[in-house]
């Protein structure tokens, strides 16, 4: 399965600091907030990645991210010129994806839970066996008219969806992490744009619920899924990573540590990342999570 990471946006709702820095690389405490939606995708073992920013803002992502080589990745760069929507990211990457299923993650999404991984790979297994065409992530929400929306059957097969609808059926929101099999390409491709002109992709996931080939997935309340659309809750999302770390001394998206319980890079070559980034207490528990390791 290929990655993608759609990153890209002028992030209006939070100007003025978006005027000049992309959303996506606003601290999400002790880390960019690409960080976390890029540990998503290594967590569930994806290491071929497509990274899609501003054309303006590709410098930056690559000079954060470089080749994703020393991580053990393959990372590559496209460039949303216009705001086209979520799901241009399919054309945009068509080359990327190829005959390959797809995970599609929003660069602002931020994941965290006990057994994510876990979940993550096993519905990646159904996605690559044929036994889903598409599977959402859901997520309990005081504020379901904010997101896409969606309804499953007893079975866990998606039977409605809607975007930010006026009256919800439900109180699940589509979270920004999609999976998909080869066919989305094509489907995206297909789509009409909507009035806005942007390619929806609650469209691409209606197409999979026509076909009865979409389920969704319950994250549940046990889970965090937060987001950082507003200032508020880009502070409320760096306290919380904030109030993990402190209280269990481990690191949340560290993608340093990923790589190395992944077995994709050594313990001397995790050492090494740390040392370059030795000064902050980012690098410091980079060091000791290679040493630990030893
Ligand atoms: C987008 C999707 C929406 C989804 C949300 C998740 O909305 O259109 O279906 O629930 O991402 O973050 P946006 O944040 O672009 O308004």
């Amino acid at each position: 399965m290929r990655g993608i990471i759609l990153a890209g946006g002028a992030g209006t709702r939070l100007h003025p600091i978006t005027r000049a820095v992309s959303k996506q690389l606003l601290p999400v405490f002790d880390k960019p907030m690409i960080y976390y939606p890029l540990s998503v995708l290594m967590l569930a073992g994806i290491r071929e990645i497509l990274v899609i920013t501003t054309p303006e803002e590709q410098p930056m992502f690559r000079r954060l991210l470089g080749d994703g080589a020393e991580l053990g990745l393959e990372l590559s760069y496209a460039a949303q010129a216009e705001p086209g929507g979520i799901a241009e990211a399919f054309v945009l990457g068509a080359g990327h994806i190829g005959d390959e299923s797809c995970a599609l993650v929003l660069g602002d999404n931020i994941f965290h839970g006990q057994g994510f991984a876990e979940t993550l790979r096993a519905c990646i297994a159904g996605v690559e066996r044929g036994d889903d065409g598409a599977v959402l992530f859901g997520y309990p929400v005081r504020d379901p008219q904010r997101y896409g929306v969606g309804v499953a059957d007893a079975d866990g097969r998606l039977v409605d969806i809607e975007e930010k609808p006026t009256r919800p059926r439900s109180n699940r929101a589509i979270t920004g992490l999609y999976l998909y099999d080869s066919r989305v390409v094509d489907i995206a491709r297909g789509l009409t744009p909507s009035a806005r002109g942007e390619l929806e992709i609650t469209d691409v996931n209606r197409v999979y619920l026509d076909k009865g080939a979409a389920r969704l997935v319950d994250l549940g309340r046990g889970f965090a899924w937060l987001d950082t659309g507003t200032h508020d809750s880009l502070v409320e999302a760096s306290q919380y990573v904030q109030v993990l770390e402190h209280r269990q001394g481990v690191r949340i998206a560290c993608i340093e540590e990923i790589a190395l319980d992944r077995g994709w890079i050594d313990a001397d070559a995790c050492h090494a990342l740390g040392v370059a980034q030795g000064k902050s207490g980012y690098g410091e528990y980079v060091m000791a999570v290679a040493e630990a390791s030893r």
